[in-house]
């Protein structure tokens, strides 16, 4: 097998210096990359530099070569398309089946999976007649992910920017992965996602904490923007870049995960707490650092529990069919365990991990048994922490009927 084709296309944006980064990312993974930048694309970076980064010449008219019919054989033999960035002119172009140009041809004849990554501003992606083109694209199958909100060309914020190259890479590499479309079965599904581990404040300096790293939460937001849910991710002290297409809180001590996944949880088909919430925080908060004082043993510090968010969301669902799944890290008699805190919590799903010698804190992997209010029981083996993601999915999708 040669090594997979993808069409890496460029429309007319300021962010088109940042698809530089995702070719570079694309060749370096062992991807073969052709470049169809449009004709406004090359005002922002010209053909020389996408020549000389994906090795391959760079076709950028349907006259150019015309004897190898580049506007069919393009797309023909690509294993993905990814437009990064897409503008609104170029999402309209393709939603209304346009091919004025070589890109919008080769968008009509690829048959492989098709990912759109769009920037803009605010005022452009919110219109309505982009908003009907992102949802005609993804009716058809095509994997638009949302933009980033942040910084926009001149001094505007809100939502618009490309996302990091590094996520828009990421979801180009799951596409490819399972070899053809993503099922879009969280199509329509609100799900919040908790990640993370959160710190209770002592003094302005010092917190109790944990040592989760957020990449299982991360992961399972990337996987389910994939499979099409709109998600949001409270993330507790993570330092992890935003997956693309998912909106990211922040949220830092346990009350404030609380509030914030409450908050979002309202409107959701989903909620998943990945996250590490801290089960005491200490009672009182000092305002100034605490010293120590020579010849004086520290004194002791009091802990109160934190509210039990699994617990509380089971029990008061804000919406009817709403399912909540619930993580729990056991050592020993994980089965046994993993079953009572299933039932005390009250959620649908529990996904037990088995703390053993190759679990690591901040590892790319994972594995665990999924147990189900209903008495399943689903082993997911040692892997990437992006397969346990699906498999939960999986398991969510078939009970959300
Ligand atoms: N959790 C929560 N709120 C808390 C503590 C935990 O929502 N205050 C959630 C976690 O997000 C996770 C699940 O509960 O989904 C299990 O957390 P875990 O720490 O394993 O369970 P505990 O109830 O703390 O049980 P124990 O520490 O006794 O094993």
């Amino acid at each position: 097998m040669g090594r997979p084709q993808v069409v890496l296309g460029v429309s007319g944006g300021i962010a088109a210096y940042k698809a530089c980064e995702l070719l570079r990312r694309l060749t370096e993974s062992g991807h073969e990359v052709r470049v169809v930048p449009t004709e406004s694309a090359l005002h922002f970076v010209g053909e020389a530099t996408w020549s000389a980064l994906s090795g391959n010449p760079v076709p950028t008219r349907v006259w150019d070569d015309v004897h190898q019919v580049p506007h069919v054989r393009i797309g023909q033999h690509a294993d993905l398309v990814v437009v990064a960035p897409a503008t609104a002119d170029l999402l309209a172009r393709a939603a209304h089946g346009l091919a004025d140009d070589l890109l919008t041809n080769t968008l009509l004849t690829a048959r492989c999976p098709v990912v759109f990554a769009p920037a803009m501003h605010t005022e452009m992606w919110e219109h309505p007649a982009t908003q009907d083109n992102v949802a005609t694209l993804r009716r058809r199958g095509a994997v638009v992910i949302e933009p980033a909100v942040g910084r926009l060309t001149g001094a505007d914020t809100g939502k618009g920017r490309l996302p990091e190259p590094a996520e828009i890479y990421e979801v180009c590499r799951r596409v490819l992965a399972r070899g053809g479309a993503l099922p879009r079965d969280l199509a329509g599904r609100h799900v919040v996602i908790s990640a993370g581990g959160t710190r209770e404040p002592l003094d302005p300096v010092r917190y109790l904490g944990n040592r989760s790293s957020g990449k299982q939460g991360y992961a399972l937001a990337r996987t389910a923007v994939a499979r099409g849910a709109r998600v949001t991710l409270v993330a507790a002290n993570t330092g992890l870049p935003d997956p693309a297409g998912a909106d990211v809180l922040t949220a830092g001590t346990a009350d404030q995960l609380r509030e914030a996944v409450l908050k979002a949880a309202a409107d959701a088909d989903v909620v998943v707490m990945a996250a590490a919430v801290a089960d005491f925080r200490p009672a009182a908060y000092a305002t100034g650092k605490i010293k120590k004082r020579d010849g004086e043993e520290p004194a002791p510090i009091p802990l109160v529990r934190n509210p039990d968010i699994l617990a509380e969301l089971s029990a008061n669902r804000p919406r009817a069919g709403q399912l909540v799944v619930g993580f729990a890290a056991e050592t020993d008699d994980v089965l046994a365990n993993g079953r009572a805190k299933l039932a005390r919590k009250g959620c649908d799903l529990l996904v037990v991990n088995e703390v053993g010698e190759r679990k690591v804190f901040g590892a790319e992997e994972n594995e665990a048994v999924v147990l189900g209010a209903d008495g399943s029981e689903t082993p997911v083996p040692h892997g990437p922490k992006e397969a346990l993601a699906d498999r939960v999915w999986d398991l969510v999708t078939a009970r959300l009927g």
